[in-house]
């Protein structure tokens, strides 16, 4: 019997030295040495526990990097890992992320049980916006589309006709074809889509209550939320980087306000910042967006400087570390649930989203 214990002992070694090497050749110039032994401990068990569980990972490109690097099956953005938890065919999606992102994929994915392994992993975004704001907008403006970001909770999703990501908002209020839309919850989003569409956009909630004249010249109707982490990027940020760094390329991410994406060199998704990255020839970027996705991009990208501001960060996603994740799997926590009416609401405009961003 103690036989069989050392034999097995031998082998979790041999596994986790085998993980240890896989995050060196990655890491060894972004995060130090024994913080990658450490970390590639817990990896191989969340390999042994995913596979023990059928499980698979989906991890969004903000996680820190030994997680980013050891454990997922997928990572990617909001867009890229909702398609998927819509294919992927394990038993379980352990969704590395934040809630409303489980959320979506138990939308996509009623018949698995998804987990996110921190209790709460919110979003400002998502706490912007009730069901019942969606419900009272509705009925201000009759017959107009919902269009929603994704960044939502399922609920919302359920009042609205079509989901986006920053990936394909612009094309998913253009795939609608009508005089106007409402455009959820994310203000900064929705004016950077409105420049990009030329549409004009309005804030009804701004105005005193009855105040609102429906006869402007408006093509979109926005909301007051924002994402806690890219409202606090400014153009002065972005100057004085360059009056330091006169060559940096500037990425923004279009929850940015629009001042901050027109003084960037580029606004896109988080992955397409990545791929901003890879494809382009310059020494320094500055990415406007959360800092651990620097290092990840710094782990792929060793004759690149990533210039990032670590003082702003997404304490939501940053609730996610590779102990969390293992102890997911291990006590089967915390299993996303959607009420079934809600659910099958909130899969149509989710859907109808990906099957439009199919079609790029
Ligand atoms: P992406 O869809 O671009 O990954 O963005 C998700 C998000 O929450 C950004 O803060
Ligand atoms: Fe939400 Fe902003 Fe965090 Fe993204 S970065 S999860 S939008 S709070």
């Amino acid at each position: 019997m103690q036989g069989v214990y050392l034999e097995s002992e031998k082998e979790k070694n041999v596994i986790a030295e085998s993980m240890y090497e896989k995050l060196k050749a990655k890491l060894s110039h972004v995060v130090p040495d024994f913080e990658l032994q450490h970390k590639a401990e817990i990896a191989e068990e969340i390999m042994r526990l995913k596979e023990e569980r059928n499980a698979v990972i989906l991890a969004h490109n903000y996680m820190e990097p030994a997680l980013f690097y050891s454990v997922p099956d997928y990572v990617g953005d909001s867009l890229e890992l909702s398609r998927k938890a819509a294919a992927c065919d394990q038993d379980v999606i352990v969704f590395c992320g934040v809630r409303f992102m489980a959320e979506t994929a138990k939308i996509l994915s009623p018949e698995k049980t998804v987990l996110l392994p921190a209790k709460k992993a919110g979003c400002s975004l998502a706490a912007s916006i009730t069901a019942e704001d969606v419900r009272k907008l509705k009925a201000q403006f009759p017959g107009v589309p919902v269009v929603t970001y994704v960044n939502t909770y399922a609920d919302v999703k359920a009042e609205s006709d079509i989901c986006c990501t920053s990936s394909n908002a612009a094309a998913v209020v253009e795939s609608l074809g009508t005089d106007t839309v409402i455009f959820l919850p994310d203000e900064y989003l929705a004016k950077n889509t409105a420049k990009e569409t030329g549409k004009h956009i309005v804030f009804p909630t701004r105005l005193p209550p009855g105040k609102f004249d429906s006869s402007l010249d408006y093509q979109m109707v926005g909301w007051q939320g924002r994402c806690e982490v890219h409202e606090r990027f400014t153009v002065e940020d972005i100057e004085n980087a360059r009056r330091q760094f006169p060559d940096v390329l500037v990425l923004a991410h279009p929850e940015c306000s629009p001042e901050v994406v027109e003084a960037s060199d580029f606004a896109g998704s988080t992955t397409a910042m990545v791929k901003y990255v890879k494809e382009h020839k310059a020494e320094q970027y500055l990415i406007l967006t959360e800092c651990a996705m620097g290092d990840n991009i710094a782990a792929e990208n060793p004759d690149k400087e990533m210039l990032r501001m670590c003082s702003i960060r997404c304490p939501h996603m940053n609730e996610i570390t590779l102990e969390d994740t293992r102890d997911a799997l291990r006590e089967n926590r915390y299993v996303i649930e959607v009420p079934e009416e809600i659910r099958v609401k909130a899969y149509r405009a989710v859907k109808r989203m990906i099957e439009i961003s199919a079609k790029d």
